[in-house]
């Protein structure tokens, strides 16, 4: 059985109460449970941090064998942050950047990734859904 690590990073627990209007109205809780009920033949776990430490703590744990690929939103610290960027270059499980919002149709700042150099791919803009082309990006 194929293993896929979620991994959300800032403020994304907040998904369905945070800035609707970009983000939409679905929280992760009710997302996850029809994402995995789609993928019957495939372990697709979950987990949020807001502390980019603990982040980097999971995709440690996770990166080494645990996992068949990591589906990674990082929030804002996909602008931020060197030591992701790190982690994801020493891990050994493919990472995949998901973000639900097209990040470049938003502020410049928003423009710039950290991480995309070291993932796998990329995928931006397509709401929700981007998590499920994130995991058939590793399938
Ligand atoms: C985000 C985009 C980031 O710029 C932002 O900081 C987020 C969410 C997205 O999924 O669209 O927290 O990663």
């Amino acid at each position: 059985m194929k293993k896929i690590l979620i991994v959300n990073g800032p403020n994304l627990n907040l998904l369905g109460k945070r800035e609707p209007g970009i983000y939409g109205s679905d929280s992760f809780e009710e997302y996850l449970p029809k994402l995995q009920a789609r993928y019957p033949d495939v372990e697709i776990d979950y987990y949020q941090s807001n502390v980019e430490g603990l982040l980097i703590d999971k995709l440690q744990e996770g990166g080494f064998g645990l996992y068949d690929g990591i589906v990674l939103n990082a929030g804002a610290y996909t602008h931020t942050s060197v030591a992701l960027q790190d982690c994801i270059r020493a891990i050994k499980a493919p990472v995949i950047e998901v973000h639900i919002s097209n990040v470049h149709q938003r502020e410049e700042f928003r423009h710039k990734s950290l991480i995309s150099c070291a993932c796998m791919g990329v995928i931006c803009g397509f709401g929700l859904d981007s998590y499920r082309l994130g995991v058939e990006a590793i399938l």
